[in-house]
């Protein structure tokens, strides 16, 4: 009889039963945020993760460099939330460059309030950015994100630029009825200035429980709308582990991104690991179950500890995200408390 593979054998990377090896580490630093975009938070808000629970800055930086020393994770990214409302954000990227192998070190932001940290950010040792965009239009930006700050946004992709975090990222999700008409004067405004621009597909991470597959607007909805203006061509370069599928535009080099995470799932390539603000592993943004490392580590454990803990957490990953099975549930986390 074949011996069953009962777990990850001892002193092995972050791999799952399924052969996928996490190298990509996404630390959310708090689960609260100064907007309120419809397909994440209710307008009023959520109940915020109570603040005993959450992961002190010192705890972070263990947890990471666990990760980076003992479980081959290579690049960090830091999310909410919104991350740039974590006092000790500056501490803990510096802390993170300091690792070796250096990681590459990525921030998912709003972008508020990076006009002002964006250099201090670069010289902690920040890599790249990625800053949600979803319209150029003050109103539709109210409508969709609850909140006047579409100006503050933007000076905080300039500052992005400006202090060389480059290429900057944009995210875009389209929302039936308010922006779903914007492809191309996002990606207009993406290409004269020189950023890459995403859009990615409306997936069921709402606090509200309010997504429908219906309304959602498809990856191939996009591709047709940008094709009335541009001529698309799939970009030969290797996809890999990277969500986004990527596009040349008119050519190229430039090129635009559509991640297509409801209806092409890319869960076989997965690289990813999660760790919430309150110190709980996730193999996924859609599990429906946590590791305890909080717990693990304010009990005393040691290093080697938290790895046996954390391969163990991703030895349980699921082949995907099943977002089309009948049996489908929404985690009861949403975006903002997993972090993106
Ligand atoms: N579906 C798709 N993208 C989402 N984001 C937040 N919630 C959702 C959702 N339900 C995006 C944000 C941000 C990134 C972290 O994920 O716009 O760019
Ligand atoms: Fe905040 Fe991001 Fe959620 Fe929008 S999607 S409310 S910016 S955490």
């Amino acid at each position: 009889m074949r011996a069953s593979t009962p777990g990850p054998a001892p002193g092995s990377h972050l791999i799952d039963r399924y052969g996928r090896i996490a190298t990509d580490l996404r630390v959310s630093l708090t689960d609260r945020c100064n907007l309120r975009c419809g397909y994440c938070m209710p307008p009023e808000g959520l109940p915020w993760l109570p603040s005993p629970t959450l992961l002190t800055d010192d705890e972070v930086i263990r947890l990471v460099r666990v990760a980076v020393e003992r479980l081959g994770i290579t690049e960090v990214r830091y999310t909410g939330g919104e991350p740039l409302l974590r006092p000790g954000l500056l501490k803990i990227v510096e802390a993170t460059a300091a690792l070796r192998p250096r990681p590459t070190i990525c921030l998912t932001t709003n972008g508020i309030g990076l006009d002002r940290l964006a250099a201090p950010l670069a010289a902690a040792g920040l890599d790249r950015v990625n800053i949600s965009l979803d319209t150029l239009d003050p109103e539709r930006f109210y409508r969709l994100a609850r909140r006047h700050r579409l100006p503050d946004v933007l000076a905080g992709i300039t500052a992005a630029a400006e202090a060389g975090l480059n290429p900057v990222k944009l995210n875009a999700v389209l929302i039936r009825g308010i922006n779903d008409d914007e492809a191309p004067a996002l990606l207009e405004y993406a290409l004269s200035h020189g950023y890459e621009l995403r859009f990615i597909e409306q997936m069921p991470l709402d606090a509200q429980h309010s997504w429908r597959r219906d309304t959602m607007v498809t990856a191939d909805e996009i591709v047709e709308m940008l094709s009335l203006h541009h001529r698309l061509e799939p970009d030969p370069t290797e996809r890999g582990s990277a969500p986004a599928e990527m596009w040349l535009v008119d050519g190229g080099p430039q090129r635009v991104g559509i991640i297509g995470s409801v209806t092409r799932p890319f869960c076989g390539a997965c690289d990813r690991t999660r760790l919430t603000a309150d110190g709980q592993v996730r193999s996924c943004l859609f599990s429906r179950d946590e590791s305890d490392l909080r717990t693990t580590l304010r009990n005393g454990a040691s290093d080697e500890e938290l790895a046996i803990a954390w391969r163990r957490a991703m030895w349980g990953k699921k082949a995907g995200h099943g977002i089309d099975d009948p049996s489908f549930l929404q985690p009861e986390r949403p975006m903002s408390a997993i972090g993106g």
